[in-house]
């Protein structure tokens, strides 16, 4: 089968918010990308996946849709958004919307419709007037919410404001089929799935044991395992609902899957046949940055996921803090060393608004937070230049979340070969461009801290992520690209050296 563009896709992950303001408010917005789309197109990457752009009261920042057809008055009009499509595709680049389809906001017409009552998860409390069950929100707190007037709960996995939807019921399964084909009519490439995962809830609502001490910090938090409320593997059915519908385009659409899922088992019941057809590895993005654990991560994806699937990395997004700093700490040669992991595996990557210029988590003083479970960090604004305002908003105006520091900037790195953008550039080139980073991952032995790989299509690729020099026997060849770039097109014969945090791509015989 000839290759899809998505197999081997840069996905650029852009929060509208916080990525460009054209009209000075303090708030991105669609303009603001269109303005920047000439940015994209030669920094080369294949799509950009828009963070929500439906109306929304914002309780969650968009992932709380008051209208599904509509866009969001704080980034622009439905003609903004057109127009972004349509300039897009001029340059190439695909445009992925953000579908939430898990819950709506309480202020959807469908959640006040009382025909549309079964839409949602109603029950009768326990007779003690407890909840129907012990379920846990994502964010803390009971999933359930009581009504008095209704004299029942609903359930909502994440704020009370955010009431789930009941995906057994076949109307709402109709009402999605729809919403996606008047975007896919639109132009759109496809969409990623918020919160893909966990749509389908257990029918019988059973409830969730108690969290172990080894279990995941979000599990403990909540002080269960979401056993029957997250990960069940029934949403694959919705997945392949949705295949359906994107296959009815040409090009097919794209569904790209939030499957926040904290191990490979669990992320396997969503790499089905017709399923989604790309699905986000959180246990890649979980992993310490450690030779080691990435390397013994990749490799059991890579193990376990069929022939025909497609993996996907990412590193950073709006809910996780940066890579630059939970991994490397701001360190840059680290941050450069991510870049050339993340751009030399098989498969999609995702790359977070900023990552190409190490942009770093912002500590935002509590006074201008804004998000309900602190992630306002990893969602302040895209700094482009050192001046006022970042080059994101108009010098004078504040801007919706603190803008943080301003030396690691687009425009100071544009024209710098040596900068960690000029880098990130050339790798993404790289993949696009010659075969090298093509074709079957396979781990290559090397020393402790250092993680090494091959790419069928002839790269080594080798990172030592560790504080001491290393050197990989048994190496013929040219460095393409080192993350110290005076390297690059160095020789190499019998022995690939390499500093501490340094990584390369050579071309092997
Ligand atoms: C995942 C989104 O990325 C996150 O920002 C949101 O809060 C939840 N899903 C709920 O929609």
């Amino acid at each position: 089968m000839p290759e899809r563009w998505w197999e081997r896709a840069v996905v650029y992950h852009i929060y509208p918010r916080s990525f460009a303001d054209a009209n000075g408010d303090g708030i991105g917005d669609l303009p603001g990308i269109v303005s920047r789309l000439d940015y994209l197109e030669w920094l080369g990457v294949d799509a950009i996946w828009l963070g929500p752009t439906f109306p929304s009261p914002n309780a969650d920042w968009g992932y709380d849709v008051s209208d599904y057809l509509g866009v969001h008055p704080d980034l622009g009009a439905p003609a903004d958004l057109e127009r972004l499509i349509v300039e897009a595709e001029r340059r190439h680049i695909r445009v992925l919307l953000d579908l939430v389809a898990n819950h709506t906001s309480d202020r959807h017409p469908w959640f006040g419709d009382p025909e549309k009552r079964d839409w949602y998860v109603w029950r009768d409390p326990k007779p003690n007037g407890s909840p129907p069950n012990n379920w846990r929100s994502a964010f803390g707190g009971p999933a359930w919410t009581f009504v008095p007037e209704r004299g029942q709960f609903y359930l909502h996995n994440f704020l009370p404001q955010q009431p789930d939807l009941d995906w057994w019921n076949e109307e709402v399964r109709a009402a999605f089929d729809d919403i996606l084909r008047y975007w896919f009519d639109r132009g759109i490439a496809g969409f990623r799935i918020d919160v893909a995962h966990a749509l389908v809830k257990d029918p019988l609502l059973r409830d969730n044991p108690p969290a172990r001490p080894t279990d995941a910090p979000s599990w403990q938090r909540i002080g269960q395992r979401p056993r029957y409320n997250v990960g069940l593997p029934d949403a694959a059915d919705v997945h392949r609902r949705w295949r359906r519908v994107a296959r009815e385009y040409d090009p097919e659409r794209l569904l790209l899957g939030e499957t926040y899922v904290l191990d490979l088992d669990a992320l396997m019941q969503y790499v089905v046949p017709d399923g989604l057809h790309l699905c986000m590895n959180f246990p890649f993005l979980h992993a310490p940055f450690e030779a080691g654990a990435l390397a013994a991560v990749v490799a059991e994806t890579e193990r376990r996921l069929p022939s025909w699937a497609t993996p996907l990395w990412h590193a950073s997004s709006h809910d996780d803090p940066r890579f630059a700093t939970r991994w490397c700490a701001g360190d840059e040669e680290l941050a450069r060393c991510a870049l050339v992991a993340l751009l030399s595996l098989r498969g999609a990557t995702i790359l977070y608004q900023g990552d190409e210029i190490g942009m770093e988590a912002v500590e935002v003083p509590e006074e201008r937070r804004r998000d309900v479970a602190g992630r306002d960090r990893c969602r302040t604004p895209m700094v482009w230049a050192d001046v006022e305002g970042a080059g994101f908003t108009e010098p004078g105006v504040e801007p919706w979340l603190p803008i943080g520091p301003r030396d690691r900037n687009v425009a100071d790195q544009r024209d710098d070969p040596g900068s960690i953008l000029t880098l990130t550039r050339d790798l993404v080139a790289l993949r696009r461009h010659r075969g090298l980073l093509t074709g079957a991952y396979e781990p290559v032995e090397a020393p402790p801290g250092v993680w090494a790989f091959r790419r069928e299509g002839g790269a080594l690729v080798a990172l030592n992520l560790a504080e001491r020099p290393a050197r990989l026997d048994g190496v013929e060849g040219a460095i393409v690209l080192c993350t110290d770039r005076s390297r690059d097109g160095a020789l190499v014969r019998g022995a690939l050296d390499l500093a501490p945090r340094q990584a390369v791509v050579a071309s092997v015989s």
